[in-house]
């Protein structure tokens, strides 16, 4: 046992008791999946692995270096290019992932604009949060996706100095649900606001060519962020914006500057992944339909799907037991559908939080209706 080794299994015996033990197991091969974010398949598509390997083989698995120093290939240029044009915006920059682009971009963003005054979606990802502790930023929180209320704050903070942030996400990653973007905007405009946009779950999904809703106002967002990782079927992300604001990035955010430039073969991936999806319409159509078919049944068995309209369908059960037990029970059937807890969700809303794919047959569809329909009777006492 090493020196510090008892407190740590203290507090994971806490952790434990409170049923709230987290641990990284393998995903299981041959189940039936409907936990991860592979949106439109694209995870295993021939056209990214090909790419990803005929560039590794041609500039290696390594950059080598960070961006500033030597890491700066030719190709991450051209994909900051693509990315740019789909993204309708002057500029982007990569980033190794998404959380890595918001706890620095933010983060440096909120220490430029000091004191700054940022509203924040009571609903936004881990990431953000760590950006505005580590910028030493006091977040101004509306209600989720309620635009009044963020209206009604922003006027209460009229006369206080400092810049003015809106953060949010496009959809929201544990719900499902969608940020109404043209009044963001117009809310943005109207007090002056920096608008920070995360589509870590909307890119590849919605908006024009499938790259966002951003993108539906060229520079409506300030800042529009989003993953690779996600719809996109491989790894890293990216941020969006003015020419002015990308050169800025470069000379103040730790995250771009003080880590080691994409590797090739991962650029090949986003590079490949960013030709095929403005054409993948009639995929996103099929997750779609696969949505909605699944939150009709939900409602059918009282089951509460939150204000999901996207691909991403929250089966909110209530205790963590209840959805670590109908979890457990799609488990025995060989569907893969994790249970979300605390301190991921409030407390009194876990939940199965189910994503669509377009790899996913109507036939999957029904299966994970039937397992559903067998266990929830039965576990709905435990909610
Ligand atoms: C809303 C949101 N933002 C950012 C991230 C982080 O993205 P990445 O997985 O690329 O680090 C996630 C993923 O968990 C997310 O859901």
């Amino acid at each position: 046992m090493a020196r510090f080794d008892a407190a740590f299994w203290g507090a994971l015996d806490q952790f434990s008791a409170s049923g709230l033990l987290r641990t990284a197991s393998a995903r299981p091969l041959g189940m039936l999946d409907f936990s991860s974010n592979d949106y439109l398949g694209l995870a295993r598509h021939p056209a990214l692995q090909a790419r990803a390997a005929e560039w590794g083989a041609r500039f290696g698995t390594g950059a080598g270096a960070s961006r500033l120093v030597t890491g700066t290939l030719d190709l991450h240029q051209q994909v900051e290019g693509k990315i740019a044009q789909a993204k309708r915006t002057e500029a982007a920059l990569l980033f190794a992932s998404g959380w890595q682009a918001n706890a620095s971009v933010l983060a440096s963003l909120l220490r430029f604009g000091k004191p700054a005054l940022v509203f924040t979606d009571w609903l936004i990802h881990a990431s953000l949060h760590h950006a505005c502790r580590a910028a030493g930023a006091a977040q101004i929180r509306f209600r989720h996706n309620d635009m009044a209320h963020l209206d009604e704050l922003l006027a209460a903070h009229e006369g206080a100095p400092g810049m003015r942030f809106i953060v949010t996400e496009s959809v929201f990653s544990m719900d499902g649900d969608q940020a109404d973007f043209c009044a963001l905007h117009a809310l943005a405009q109207r007090y002056n606001a920096f608008l920070y946009l995360d589509e870590a779950h909307a890119t590849g999904m919605l908006g024009p060519g499938g790259m966002g809703l951003s993108a539906t106002i060229p520079g409506g967002a300030d800042l529009a962020m989003g993953t690779f990782s996600k719809a996109l079927g491989g790894f890293g992300a990216y941020v969006a914006g003015s020419r002015a604001l990308c050169d800025w990035l470069i000379n103040r955010a730790s995250g771009f500057i003080h880590t080691t430039a994409l590797p090739p073969t991962v650029l090949g991936a986003i590079d490949a992944a960013l030709d095929l999806v403005p054409d993948m319409a009639a995929e996103r159509a099929r997750v779609k339909t696969h949505a909605a078919r699944l939150r009709a049944a939900l409602a059918a068995l009282g089951i509460d799907t939150g204000g999901s309209t996207t691909q991403i369908v929250p089966a909110i059960v209530g205790t963590e037991r209840a959805a670590m037990r109908l979890s457990a029970h799609l488990r025995e059937q060989g569907i893969l559908a994790v249970g979300i807890r605390p301190p991921t969700v409030p407390a009194g809303t876990s939940r199965l939080r189910l994503a669509m794919s377009a790899a996913h047959s109507e036939a999957d569809i029904e299966r994970l209706v039937a397992a559903l329909a067998s266990a929830w009777p039965g576990l709905a006492c435990a909610a």
